[in-house]
Protein backbone atom coordinates (compact mmCIF):
# COMPACT_ATOMS: atom_id res chain seq x y z
CA UNK A 1 0.00 0.00 0.00
CA UNK A 2 1.11 3.75 -0.71
CA UNK A 3 2.48 5.85 2.17
CA UNK A 4 0.44 7.69 4.53
CA UNK A 5 1.09 10.66 6.00
CA UNK A 6 0.17 13.21 9.05
CA UNK A 7 0.59 17.28 8.05
CA UNK A 8 -0.57 19.63 11.09
CA UNK A 9 -2.11 22.36 10.05
CA UNK A 10 -2.95 21.85 6.60
CA UNK A 11 -5.96 23.35 6.04
CA UNK A 12 -4.15 26.74 4.09
CA UNK A 13 -0.76 27.74 3.80
CA UNK A 14 2.51 25.61 3.67
CA UNK A 15 0.35 22.88 5.09
CA UNK A 16 -1.85 22.39 2.42
CA UNK A 17 0.53 22.84 0.27
CA UNK A 18 2.78 20.11 1.77
CA UNK A 19 -0.38 17.91 1.82
CA UNK A 20 -1.23 18.34 -1.63
CA UNK A 21 2.96 17.24 -2.94
CA UNK A 22 2.60 14.10 -0.72
CA UNK A 23 -0.89 13.68 -2.29
CA UNK A 24 0.47 13.87 -5.65
CA UNK A 25 3.71 11.36 -4.91
CA UNK A 26 0.94 8.68 -4.21
CA UNK A 27 0.45 9.16 -0.32
CA UNK A 28 -2.91 8.96 1.79
CA UNK A 29 -2.99 12.10 4.03
CA UNK A 30 -4.73 12.64 7.36
CA UNK A 31 -4.42 16.42 7.84
CA UNK A 32 -5.33 18.87 10.90
CA UNK A 33 -6.10 22.35 11.76
CA UNK A 34 -8.76 23.88 14.59
CA UNK A 35 -11.18 25.51 11.82
CA UNK A 36 -13.23 22.28 10.73
CA UNK A 37 -14.36 24.16 7.49
CA UNK A 38 -11.49 25.07 6.00
CA UNK A 39 -10.54 21.35 6.78
CA UNK A 40 -13.43 20.13 4.98
CA UNK A 41 -12.37 22.13 2.10
CA UNK A 42 -8.60 21.21 1.83
CA UNK A 43 -9.25 17.35 2.23
CA UNK A 44 -12.22 17.95 -0.82
CA UNK A 45 -8.74 19.39 -2.87
CA UNK A 46 -6.87 16.29 -1.84
CA UNK A 47 -8.79 13.88 -3.08
CA UNK A 48 -10.45 10.53 -2.28
CA UNK A 49 -7.36 9.41 -0.20
CA UNK A 50 -7.28 12.09 2.87
CA UNK A 51 -9.13 12.66 5.74
CA UNK A 52 -9.48 15.46 8.17
CA UNK A 53 -8.58 15.25 11.78
CA UNK A 54 -10.01 19.03 13.01
CA UNK A 55 -8.67 20.17 16.62
CA UNK A 56 -6.23 22.02 18.61
CA UNK A 57 -2.42 20.61 18.88
CA UNK A 58 -2.31 22.44 21.78
CA UNK A 59 -4.84 19.02 23.04
CA UNK A 60 -2.70 16.13 24.05
CA UNK A 61 -5.73 14.39 23.09
CA UNK A 62 -6.27 15.76 20.15
CA UNK A 63 -2.52 14.35 18.78
CA UNK A 64 -3.36 10.84 20.14
CA UNK A 65 -6.62 10.34 18.16
CA UNK A 66 -4.59 12.34 14.79
CA UNK A 67 -2.39 9.31 15.05
CA UNK A 68 -4.83 6.70 16.10
CA UNK A 69 -7.46 8.02 12.80
CA UNK A 70 -4.24 8.08 10.87
CA UNK A 71 -3.27 4.85 11.68
CA UNK A 72 -7.43 3.18 11.46
CA UNK A 73 -7.93 4.69 8.40
CA UNK A 74 -5.08 3.85 6.17
CA UNK A 75 -3.04 1.26 8.01
CA UNK A 76 0.29 2.61 8.49
CA UNK A 77 2.22 6.35 9.42
CA UNK A 78 5.22 6.93 7.10
CA UNK A 79 5.71 10.29 7.15
CA UNK A 80 4.92 13.11 10.04
CA UNK A 81 5.29 16.68 9.20
CA UNK A 82 4.86 18.57 12.39
CA UNK A 83 4.01 22.52 10.17
CA UNK A 84 1.25 24.13 12.92
CA UNK A 85 2.66 26.53 14.74
CA UNK A 86 1.68 29.96 16.39
CA UNK A 87 3.72 33.04 16.24
CA UNK A 88 2.19 34.95 19.23
CA UNK A 89 2.66 36.43 21.51
CA UNK A 90 3.77 39.34 19.05
CA UNK A 91 6.01 42.49 20.77
CA UNK A 92 8.49 42.60 23.63
CA UNK A 93 9.36 40.07 25.60
CA UNK A 94 8.64 42.01 28.94
CA UNK A 95 5.50 42.71 27.97
CA UNK A 96 4.64 39.11 26.96
CA UNK A 97 2.06 37.28 29.57
CA UNK A 98 3.79 34.21 30.91
CA UNK A 99 1.08 32.28 30.26
CA UNK A 100 0.99 32.93 26.09
CA UNK A 101 4.81 32.35 26.44
CA UNK A 102 3.64 29.03 27.82
CA UNK A 103 0.89 28.39 25.20
CA UNK A 104 3.74 29.32 22.89
CA UNK A 105 5.62 26.70 23.63
CA UNK A 106 2.93 24.10 24.19
CA UNK A 107 2.22 24.33 20.36
CA UNK A 108 5.39 24.99 18.74
CA UNK A 109 7.41 22.53 20.65
CA UNK A 110 5.72 19.81 22.84
CA UNK A 111 2.72 18.82 20.61
CA UNK A 112 5.61 17.95 17.81
CA UNK A 113 7.01 16.08 20.58
CA UNK A 114 3.88 13.91 21.46
CA UNK A 115 3.30 13.38 17.63
CA UNK A 116 6.71 12.04 17.59
CA UNK A 117 6.44 9.54 20.39
CA UNK A 118 2.61 8.47 19.42
CA UNK A 119 3.79 7.89 15.74
CA UNK A 120 6.84 6.40 16.91
CA UNK A 121 4.95 4.18 18.87
CA UNK A 122 1.74 3.40 16.65
CA UNK A 123 4.14 2.75 14.21
CA UNK A 124 7.50 3.89 12.95
CA UNK A 125 9.03 2.14 15.59
CA UNK A 126 8.64 -1.14 14.01
CA UNK A 127 8.63 -0.38 10.38
CA UNK A 128 10.18 3.05 10.23
CA UNK A 129 9.31 6.92 8.61
CA UNK A 130 10.27 10.16 8.01
CA UNK A 131 9.58 13.16 10.06
CA UNK A 132 9.94 17.20 9.40
CA UNK A 133 9.65 19.57 11.54
CA UNK A 134 8.85 23.08 10.07
CA UNK A 135 11.37 25.68 11.83
CA UNK A 136 11.51 29.26 10.41
CA UNK A 137 14.71 30.77 9.19
CA UNK A 138 14.75 32.97 11.81
CA UNK A 139 15.76 30.86 14.24
CA UNK A 140 19.69 32.33 14.04
CA UNK A 141 18.72 35.73 14.29
CA UNK A 142 16.55 38.08 16.11
CA UNK A 143 13.96 40.23 15.06
CA UNK A 144 11.70 42.51 16.50
CA UNK A 145 8.60 40.96 18.69
CA UNK A 146 9.54 37.60 17.44
CA UNK A 147 10.88 36.62 20.44
CA UNK A 148 8.35 33.91 21.72
CA UNK A 149 8.16 32.67 18.09
CA UNK A 150 12.41 32.49 17.56
CA UNK A 151 12.50 31.03 20.91
CA UNK A 152 10.07 28.31 20.30
CA UNK A 153 11.52 27.23 16.84
CA UNK A 154 15.04 27.42 18.28
CA UNK A 155 13.88 24.40 20.80
CA UNK A 156 12.21 22.57 17.90
CA UNK A 157 15.22 22.96 15.91
CA UNK A 158 17.58 21.66 18.85
CA UNK A 159 14.22 18.91 19.54
CA UNK A 160 14.99 17.99 15.58
CA UNK A 161 18.62 17.16 16.18
CA UNK A 162 18.32 15.30 19.25
CA UNK A 163 14.94 13.06 17.54
CA UNK A 164 17.30 12.29 14.89
CA UNK A 165 19.81 10.90 17.34
CA UNK A 166 17.74 9.11 19.12
CA UNK A 167 15.44 7.78 16.53
CA UNK A 168 17.91 6.09 14.23
CA UNK A 169 18.51 4.32 11.88
CA UNK A 170 14.74 3.42 12.01
CA UNK A 171 13.57 7.24 11.86
CA UNK A 172 14.64 10.36 9.79
CA UNK A 173 14.24 13.52 11.48
CA UNK A 174 15.31 16.66 9.65
CA UNK A 175 14.03 20.36 9.86
CA UNK A 176 12.93 22.55 6.74
CA UNK A 177 13.49 26.01 7.77
CA UNK A 178 11.13 28.70 5.35
CA UNK A 179 12.10 32.26 4.90
CA UNK A 180 9.15 34.70 4.10
CA UNK A 181 6.19 33.06 2.27
CA UNK A 182 3.26 34.30 1.21
CA UNK A 183 0.75 32.95 3.41
CA UNK A 184 -1.80 34.16 6.29
CA UNK A 185 -0.04 34.04 9.26
CA UNK A 186 3.41 36.04 7.71
CA UNK A 187 0.92 38.02 6.12
CA UNK A 188 1.43 41.21 8.34
CA UNK A 189 5.26 41.44 7.06
CA UNK A 190 4.61 40.75 3.51
CA UNK A 191 1.72 42.49 2.58
CA UNK A 192 2.94 46.19 3.87
CA UNK A 193 6.03 46.38 0.69
CA UNK A 194 6.51 43.26 -1.07
CA UNK A 195 8.40 44.74 -3.97
CA UNK A 196 10.38 46.59 -1.34
CA UNK A 197 11.04 43.04 0.54
CA UNK A 198 11.81 40.87 -2.60
CA UNK A 199 14.33 43.30 -3.84
CA UNK A 200 16.46 42.62 -0.46
CA UNK A 201 16.70 38.77 -1.69
CA UNK A 202 19.19 37.52 -3.84
CA UNK A 203 16.45 35.26 -5.19
CA UNK A 204 14.04 38.34 -5.97
CA UNK A 205 11.07 37.30 -4.56
CA UNK A 206 9.34 35.79 -1.44
CA UNK A 207 8.70 32.48 -0.84
CA UNK A 208 5.41 30.43 -2.19
CA UNK A 209 3.66 27.83 0.30
CA UNK A 210 4.83 25.32 -2.87
CA UNK A 211 8.90 26.56 -2.63
CA UNK A 212 8.54 24.69 1.04
CA UNK A 213 6.47 21.74 0.00
CA UNK A 214 8.72 20.75 -2.68
CA UNK A 215 11.60 20.63 0.00
CA UNK A 216 9.50 18.26 2.53
CA UNK A 217 8.13 16.21 0.09
CA UNK A 218 12.37 15.82 -0.78
CA UNK A 219 13.28 15.43 2.40
CA UNK A 220 10.65 12.83 3.74
CA UNK A 221 11.21 10.77 0.03
CA UNK A 222 14.36 7.73 -0.42
CA UNK A 223 16.11 10.25 -2.57
CA UNK A 224 17.35 11.98 1.23
CA UNK A 225 17.28 8.36 2.50
CA UNK A 226 21.07 9.23 4.04
CA UNK A 227 19.99 12.66 5.86
CA UNK A 228 18.71 12.55 9.21
CA UNK A 229 19.21 16.03 11.36
CA UNK A 230 19.63 18.24 8.44
CA UNK A 231 18.16 21.93 8.26
CA UNK A 232 17.11 22.97 4.86
CA UNK A 233 16.73 26.30 4.66
CA UNK A 234 14.66 27.56 2.07
CA UNK A 235 14.31 31.30 2.22
CA UNK A 236 15.64 33.04 -1.74
CA UNK A 237 18.75 33.32 0.02
CA UNK A 238 18.05 35.84 2.55
CA UNK A 239 20.24 34.09 5.04
CA UNK A 240 22.99 35.16 2.86
CA UNK A 241 21.56 38.58 1.61
CA UNK A 242 23.97 40.74 3.52
CA UNK A 243 26.58 40.10 0.57
CA UNK A 244 23.91 40.49 -2.29
CA UNK A 245 24.01 43.61 -4.41
CA UNK A 246 21.24 43.66 -6.77
CA UNK A 247 22.84 43.76 -10.21
CA UNK A 248 22.09 47.10 -11.02
CA UNK A 249 24.00 48.54 -7.82
CA UNK A 250 27.26 49.28 -8.26
CA UNK A 251 29.95 47.20 -6.21
CA UNK A 252 31.13 47.90 -3.03
N1 LIG B 1 4.77 32.02 6.27
C1 LIG B 1 6.03 32.25 6.60
O1 LIG B 1 6.64 33.26 6.16
C2 LIG B 1 6.76 31.29 7.49
C3 LIG B 1 8.13 31.51 7.69
C4 LIG B 1 8.84 30.65 8.50
C5 LIG B 1 8.19 29.56 9.07
N2 LIG B 1 6.84 29.36 8.87
C6 LIG B 1 6.23 28.20 9.50
O2 LIG B 1 5.47 27.48 8.54
C7 LIG B 1 4.42 26.78 9.21
C8 LIG B 1 3.09 27.01 8.51
O3 LIG B 1 2.78 28.38 8.59
P1 LIG B 1 1.93 29.13 7.48
O4 LIG B 1 2.67 30.36 7.18
O5 LIG B 1 1.54 28.20 6.39
O6 LIG B 1 0.66 29.55 8.36
P2 LIG B 1 -0.89 29.70 7.98
O7 LIG B 1 -1.08 29.98 6.54
O8 LIG B 1 -1.43 30.66 8.98
O9 LIG B 1 -1.46 28.24 8.26
C9 LIG B 1 -1.39 27.68 9.54
C10 LIG B 1 -2.15 26.38 9.56
O10 LIG B 1 -2.02 25.80 10.86
C11 LIG B 1 -3.33 25.67 11.46
N3 LIG B 1 -3.15 25.91 12.89
C12 LIG B 1 -2.73 27.05 13.50
N4 LIG B 1 -2.70 26.88 14.82
C13 LIG B 1 -3.10 25.61 15.07
C14 LIG B 1 -3.30 24.84 16.23
N5 LIG B 1 -3.07 25.34 17.46
N6 LIG B 1 -3.74 23.56 16.12
C15 LIG B 1 -3.98 23.04 14.89
N7 LIG B 1 -3.81 23.71 13.75
C16 LIG B 1 -3.38 24.98 13.84
C17 LIG B 1 -4.20 26.68 10.73
O11 LIG B 1 -5.59 26.36 10.72
P3 LIG B 1 -6.57 26.85 11.92
O12 LIG B 1 -6.29 28.32 12.14
O13 LIG B 1 -7.94 26.56 11.41
O14 LIG B 1 -6.20 26.03 13.09
C18 LIG B 1 -3.64 26.54 9.32
O15 LIG B 1 -4.12 25.37 8.70
C19 LIG B 1 4.47 27.24 10.67
O16 LIG B 1 5.20 26.31 11.42
C20 LIG B 1 5.24 28.53 10.60
O17 LIG B 1 5.88 28.86 11.80
C21 LIG B 1 6.13 30.21 8.09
Amino acid sequence: MARAALVTGASRGIGLAVARALAADGAAVCVTARGADGLAEAVRRLGPHAIACPGDIADPAHLEEAVSRTLAEFGRLDVLVNNAATNAPLGPLMAADPLDWRTAFTVNVEAPLRLVQAAWRGWMREHGGAVVNICTEGTHDVGPGLGAYGTTKTALLRLTRQLAAELAPAVRVNAVSPGLVRTEMARFVWERDEPAIAATLPLARIGEPEDVARAVRWLVSAEASWITGADLVVDGGRRVRSAYRPRSAPPT
